[in-house]
C-alpha cells in the first residue's frame, strides 16, 4: 500500500487526581478511532495521550493520602486499573504515552521556558488576580462569571505573588486572525465563543510561574519559582516527539500535528497554545478540534463533583468493542450528550445485534447451509455490477441504478450504495465527525438486511436446480457489503471486525482501505464459518439491575474505609464557645415519636429538679429501650424547637463518621456515677 505520509493526533494529557472516567474514554476513543482510520488509509501514524501529574491539585490529593505526590500519581497511572491499564483494556493504540514527571519532559520543559524568556516573551513581575484551584487557573475580576471561576463556576480566592509572564498580549491579533481566517479550531462554532469571550475583552499576559506551591517543574535560573502546570502540560504535544530533548528524534517528521481536547479546555488550545509556539517560532498545530461533553443528568461528569460512570464496569460487562461503538455512534462528536445505561444497552441491541449481528449471522448460516460453508465458483460480481460498483467509487460521478428486472435493481443499489461508501465514509472522519461515517455505514448495514427480505433466499432454496446460481449471487453481494462495512468499522470495533473478516471468508488483502471501494474484491469460493454471535443481544432490564448492583460495589469498595467529618470547621472565639452549656444528664425514659421513622423522645433528668424533654433523631442507630438509665451529654440552652408536632429543648451528643459510605453514629455515653447536672468544660 501506498505510504501517504505521517500524520500526528493526540488526546488531552490527563490529570492523574484520581481514576479516570467515560468522559476520558470517550476523548480518547475517538482520537484511536481516528489513528486507526489514518493507518487503514495508508498514513504513517503518531497517536499520543498521556498524563498531566503537576501542580497545586495534586499535591493536595497526595498531601490528604499521606504520600508523595510521585507515589500517588504513580498509582493512578500505573498501578492496577488506573489509566495505562484501561487504555490497554479499551484497546487503545497509542505509539507513545507521556508522563510530565518523566525526565526528558521535564528538561525539555525548563528549556523552552528560558527560550521564552530570553526571546523577551517571559518577563518578571506581580501577580494579583483570583486563583480557581480545582481548574489551576488564574483570573482577572473582568473574567470571573458572578464572581466564580468562569470554567466551573466555583469560588476562587484572592491571590498575589511575585511571577513570571508571558506575552500573551503580544499575539492576540495574530491568535484572532488565526482563529477567524483559518480553518485551525473546529468546530467552527467555538471561534466565535473564543474571539468574544476572551480576546476581543484584550487578551492579558499570562501568569506562567507560581510560588505557593512546589509540585511542579521549577524554574532552573530561578528557585522557588515553578513552571505554570499549563505551561507545562501543553508543550508535551512537542516534547514528546523530542522537541528540546534527545529522548525521541521524530519531531521534524510529525510534528505540526491534531489536538483533540473537550470543549473546557479549547482556550488553552486555540490561544495560549499557538502563542507559545508562535514565540518559539515553531509550526502551529494543523488543527484543535473540540469535542462536547458526555452529561450525566444534565450535568457535566466530573471528578471533583464524584458523578462518574466507570468504564472498567460498562466495558467488562457489555464487551471493549460495544462500549467503543456506543460512544462514537450515539454522540454527535462537537456536541454535549446525555449519557444513559439504557441508551448504551438500546444501541447495542438495535445497531449491532439485530442490524450488524443479525446480518452476519444469517448470511453465514445461509451460506453454510445451502452450499456446505462456500459459495460456487462463477458467483461474484458481474461486469455490469464491477462498472457501476467503480462509477460509484468514483468520488464526483452520481450513479443512476435503471436495470429493469426487480432483482437486479436490488442488486444495484445495494452494489452502488456500498461501493460509493468509503467516500462519504472519508469525508466524514476527516471532518472529525464519527457518528456521520457511523451513520452512513449503518445505512448500508440496513439495506443488506432489507436485501435478504427481497431476496428471500429461504425461497429460491427450495429449487437450488433452477435458483442455485441466483441464491449463490445473492449471498456473495451480502457477503461483499458486509465485508466493505466491515473494513470501514474496524477503527471503531478492531477486535470484532477481526471476528467478523474469518466468519465471512475475507481474506487479509480483502480486509484494506483499497479493497474497501472495489466490489468484488472477495473470492468467491473462500470458505465462510458461521462462528458465535459477535454481539449477543442484552436483557435491558436484567442488565440495569445488574449494572446498578457493580456499580454500587464498585462505589462502596472506592470509599475510604473510614471518612471523618471536613478535618476542622470555622474557627469560633472563646467567649462564644463558652456560651455553649453542655450538661451530664440521665435518661428517665425513651420513645419512638408516632409517625416519624427517625426521632426517639427522651425524658431527662438534668439536675434541675423539673424533666427536660429532647427529641433526637437517632432512632436509625439505637432502639429505645436500650437507652433508657444510660449518662448522655446534652447542650441545654439551645433555643426550643418544634419537631413532629413536639418540643424538643437541646440536643444530645454523638460522635459521627462514615465507613464504607455508611453513616455511623454514637452516643457519647458516661459513666453513670457522674451526677446528672454536671457542667461540661
Ligand atoms: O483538563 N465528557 O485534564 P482532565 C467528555 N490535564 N469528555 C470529558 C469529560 C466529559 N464529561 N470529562 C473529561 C485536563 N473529558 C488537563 C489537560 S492537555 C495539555 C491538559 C475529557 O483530566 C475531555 O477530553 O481534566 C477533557 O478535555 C479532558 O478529558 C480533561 O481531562
Amino acid at each position: 500500500m501506498e505510504n501517504k505520509g505521517s500524520f500526528y493526533i493526540t488526546t488531552p494529557i490527563y490529570y492523574p487526581s484520581d481514576k479516570l472516567h467515560i468522559g476520558h474514554t470517550y476523548c480518547t476513543v475517538a482520537t484511536d478511532a481516528f489513528a486507526r482510520y489514518k493507518r487503514l488509509c495508508g498514513y504513517d501514524v503518531m497517536f499520543l495521550t498521556g498524563t498531566d501529574e503537576h501542580g497545586q491539585k495534586i499535591e493536595t490529593k497526595a498531601r490528604e493520602a499521606g504520600i508523595t505526590p510521585k507515589e500517588f500519581v504513580d498509582n493512578i497511572v500505573e498501578g492496577s486499573r488506573g489509566v495505562k491499564d484501561l487504555w490497554k483494556l479499551m484497546n487503545i493504540s497509542n505509539d507513545r504515552f507521556i508522563r510530565t514527571t518523566d525526565d526528558y519532559h521535564v528538561a525539555a520543559v525548563q528549556r523552552i521556558f528560558k527560550k521564552m524568556y530570553d526571546n523577551g516573551d517571559i518577563y518578571k513581575g506581580k501577580y494579583v488576580g483570583k486563583y480557581c484551584t480545582p481548574c489551576e487557573s488564574f483570573w482577572t475580576e473582568t473574567q470571573l462569571v458572578d464572581g466564580k471561576c468562569p470554567d466551573c463556576g466555583r469560588e476562587v480566592v484572592d491571590a498575589e505573588e511575585e511571577a513570571y509572564f508571558f506575552r500573551l498580549s503580544k499575539y492576540a491579533d495574530r491568535v484572532q486572525d488565526l482563529l477567524e481566517n483559518t480553518d485551525f479550531l473546529e468546530p467552527r462554532s467555538r471561534v466565535n465563543e473564543m474571539v468574544n469571550n476572551f480576546i476581543k475583552p484584550g487578551l492579558e499576559d499570562l501568569c506562567v510561574s507560581r510560588t505557593s506551591f512546589t509540585w511542579g517543574i521549577p524554574v532552573d535560573f530561578d528557585p522557588g519559582h515553578v513552571v505554570y502546570v499549563w505551561v507545562d502540560a501543553l508543550t508535551n504535544y512537542i516534547t514528546a516527539l523530542g522537541y528540546e530533548n534527545d529522548r525521541y528524534d521524530e519531531y521534524k517528521k510529525y510534528w505540526p500535528g491534531v489536538n483533540i481536547v473537550g470543549k473546557e479546555i479549547v482556550r488553552f488550545h486555540s490561544i495560549i497554545w499557538p502563542a507559545m509556539l508562535m514565540s518559539l517560532g515553531e509550526p502551529l498545530p494543523k488543527k484543535v478540534f473540540g469535542h462536547g461533553w458526555l452529561l450525566l443528568d444534565g450535568g457535566k461528569m466530573s471528578k471533583s463533583k464524584g458523578n462518574v460512570v466507570d468504564p472498567y464496569i460498562l466495558a467488562e460487562m457489555f464487551g471493549v468493542d460495544a462500549l467503543r461503538f456506543f460512544l462514537l455512534r450515539t454522540f454527535p462528536f462537537g456536541s454535549d450528550g446525555n449519557f444513559s445505561n439504557e441508551l448504551l444497552i438500546q444501541t447495542i441491541n438495535t445497531d449491532l445485534a439485530n442490524d450488524l449481528g443479525n446480518l452476519v449471522s444469517r448470511t453465514t448460516a445461509m451460506v453454510e447451509k445451502y452450499f456446505g460453508g462456500a459459495l460456487p465458483e462463477g458467483c461474484g460480481a458481474t461486469g455490469m455490477e464491477k462498472k457501476m460498483a467503480a462509477a460509484a467509487a468514483e468520488p464526483s460521478i452520481v450513479v443512476f441504478a435503471a436495470p429493469d428486472a426487480p432483482a437486479l435493481e436490488y442488486d444495484m443499489e445495494l452494489v452502488a450504495l456500498a461501493a460509493g461508501l468509503r467516500n462519504i465514509y472519508e469525508m466524514a472522519m476527516d471532518q472529525y465527525v464519527p457518528h456521520k461515517a457511523l451513520e452512513e455505514v449503518f445505512k448500508v448495514i440496513q439495506r443488506a438486511n432489507k436485501y435478504i427480505d427481497e431476496n428471500a433466499p429461504w425461497a429460491l432454496a427450495k429449487d437450488m436446480d433452477a435458483n442455485g446460481p441466483r441464491l449463490a449471487h445473492v449471498l456473495y453481494n451480502l457477503l461483499e457489503a458486509t465485508r466493505i462495512c466491515g473494513i470501514l468499522l474496524t477503527p471503531f470495533m478492531p477486535e470484532s471486525m477481526d471476528k467478523l473478516f474469518t466468519q465471512i471468508g475475507a481474506c487479509e488483502a480483502c480486509r484494506t482501505w483499497d479493497s474497501a471501494a472495489v466490489w468484488g474484491s472477495r473470492s468467491e469460493t473462500s470458505p465462510v464459518t458461521k462462528g458465535d454471535s459477535l454481539f449477543p443481544r442484552i436483557d435491558l432490564d436484567k442488565a440495569l439491575e445488574e449494572l446498578d448492583a457493580a456499580q454500587e460495589a464498585a462505589r462502596k469498595a472506592g470509599l475510604p474505609d473510614i471518612e471523618l467529618e471536613p478535618p476542622v470547621e470555622a474557627p469560633v472565639d472563646f467567649d462564644t464557645f463558652c456560651k455553649s452549656d453542655f450538661r451530664v444528664v440521665k435518661v428517665k425514659a425513651c420513645e419512638a415519636v408516632k409517625k416519624s421513622e427517625k426521632l426517639l423522645k427522651f425524658t431527662l433528668d438534668d439536675g434541675t429538679g423539673t424533666d427536660r424533654q429532647i427529641l433526637s433523631g437517632i432512632h436509625k442507630w439505637y432502639e429505645p429501650e436500650d437507652l433508657i438509665g444510660k449518662t448522655l451529654v446534652a447542650i441545654v440552652n439551645l433555643p426550643p424547637r418544634k419537631m413532629m408536632g413536639q418540643e424538643s429543648n437541646g440536643m444530645l451528643l454523638s460522635a459521627v463518621h462514615t465507613e464504607k459510605g455508611e453513616e455511623k453514629l454514637n452516643l457519647i455515653i458516661l459513666d453513670d456515677a457522674i451526677p446528672a447536672g454536671a457542667k461540661l468544660c
